[in-house]
């Protein structure tokens, strides 16, 4: 039975042949974003991954909505596999957002579903970490999104020449649109050929434009003076006071498919254009409004970080670091009267946060050195009891060869003290 097209099976390192995804690294990004979007005040949350099909139908737009994973379930309903987690966002905010003190800050790791054509960096399920913050109007809170996500970009190693964050504004293109007497009717018709200008032939984009009343040469020349609007520009002089001025620039070239933006939009890209965008996202401040029906009314924005082109792009600049298996020690048992012993203390390492692992069988000695080395742990102990004398082990550093004898009870403190660092790309 083969998996499903676009589809991923996640192994543990060394993952088996090339082309195969990583449980461990899928981890390694994890934990980083994790730990950055803490850093910035960020509180985790996580929905459903199955929810009413119209939660998206309405809100979303048609790109997604073409996408969907959808179904009728037993009970008659119909459902969809979540494409994005905005419209969940937002419907978890409109419930309980008396609950929670404003801005609410919070952040997600969910799995998403969409059944896109397969390219390079598109599958039909991918992984994003999403930040959003909610209740804040002020060009403030933009600017703090953004730099939360420079730095989920940096933290991997990525630096200012490794990528940029093209920022954009939908109300700058309502401007425009309205100053050259766009159709109110067909707004987000024209967004969405703004959003494909750079993926399409001129030919026709010219012939998409012209049929909304637009000639591409405007629309590019409006593109190119790319003016800051005064949110821009003071999300500009916040990021620069950070000194992080450097990582984002404005570009209309940018204005983002989804449907319920509203305000500042943006996407993260690497430099040299080979790949796909690396996140998205922006303001939505109607959404949480629409989806309550009027019950909550919140401003809001956020973005969306994907972990299919992320990992790409760490992978082609050598930023993805040999993974360990995780393991710090492997206990030999080569006397089995003190597979007891050995026993009693895999399981107090293992108390005191240790990941131990040890042969569930008895074993010639060199086959278990063979499985201890494939295991890559930090160190082998074994256990000895010579003749007359107290239990003690002999404790080897499989990196170093260095050995020494310790007290049983001793063991966890010397580990621990002497670990090997995390390893580095
Ligand atoms: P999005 O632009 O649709 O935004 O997705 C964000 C990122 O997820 C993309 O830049 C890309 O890296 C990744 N991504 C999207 N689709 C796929 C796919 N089929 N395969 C692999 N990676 C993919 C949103 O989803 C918004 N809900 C983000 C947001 C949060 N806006 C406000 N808050």
């Amino acid at each position: 039975m083969e998996r499903l097209p676009g589809f991923r099976d996640f192994y543990p390192e060394p993952v088996p042949q090339g082309g195969l995804w990583s449980a461990d690294t899928r981890r390694y990004i994890f934990e980083k974003w994790r730990a950055v979007a803490r850093s910035y005040g960020f509180r985790e949350y996580d929905g459903p991954p199955l929810e009413p099909l119209d939660l998206f139908t309405t809100k979303s737009g048609e790109e997604i909505i073409a996408q969907l994973y959808n179904f009728t379930d037993k009970g008659g309903r119909d459902v969809a596999l979540r494409p994005e987690m905005t419209p969940t966002l937002a419907r978890m905010v409109a419930a309980h957002e008396r609950n929670y003190r404003k801005p609410i800050k919070w952040f997600a790791l969910p799995q998403l579903f969409r059944y896109e054509r397969q390219q390079k960096g598109r599958l039909r399920e991918h992984f994003q970490l999403n930040a959003d913050l909610i209740g804040e109007t002020d060009t403030a809170a933009d600017a703090e999104l953004i730099a939360l996500l420079i730095d989920c970009l940096r933290t991997f190693g990525l630096t200012d020449k490794d990528f940029v964050i093209r920022l954009s504004s939908r109300s700058a293109w309502r401007d425009f649109f309205m100053a050259h007497r766009g159709d109110p009717g067909r707004e987000y018709e024209f967004y969405q050929v703004i959003d494909k200008l750079e993926r399409e032939e001129p030919e026709s984009n010219t012939e998409k434009l012209q049929a909304l009343g637009f000639a591409l040469a405007e629309i590019q020349a409006f593109i190119g003076e790319a003016k800051p609007t005064p949110e821009l520009a003071g999300m500009l002089e916040n990021l620069a006071a950070r000194d992080l001025a450097g990582y984002a620039k404005v570009d209309y070239g940018v204005i983002r498919g989804l449907a319920y933006y509203t305000g500042v939009v943006f996407e993260a890209f690497d430099r040299t254009g080979e790949f796909r965008a690396i996140a998205g996202g922006g303001r939505y401040d109607n959404l949480v409004k629409l989806i309550s029906g009027g019950k909550a009314d919140l401003p809001a924005l956020g973005f969306g970080m994907g972990d299919v082109v992320l990992r790409e792009l760490l992978q082609a600049r050598g930023l993805l670091p040999q993974m360990g298996m995780g393991l710090d020690a492997f206990c030999l048992i080569q006397d089995e009267a003190l597979r007891p012993e050995s026993l009693k203390l895999v399981q107090g390492l293992r108390s005191a946060g240790l990941a131990v692992d040890y042969p569930l069988t008895p074993a010639k000695p060199d086959k278990q050195f063979k499985r201890a080395l494939e295991l890559k742990p930090a160190y082998t102990l074994a256990l000895e009891r010579p003749p007359g004398e107290a239990l003690r082990a002999r404790v080897k550093n499989l990196r170093t060869r260095q050995e020494v004898m310790l007290q049983p009870e001793e063991i966890a403190g010397y580990v621990r003290a002497n670990q090997p660092s995390e390893p580095q790309p």
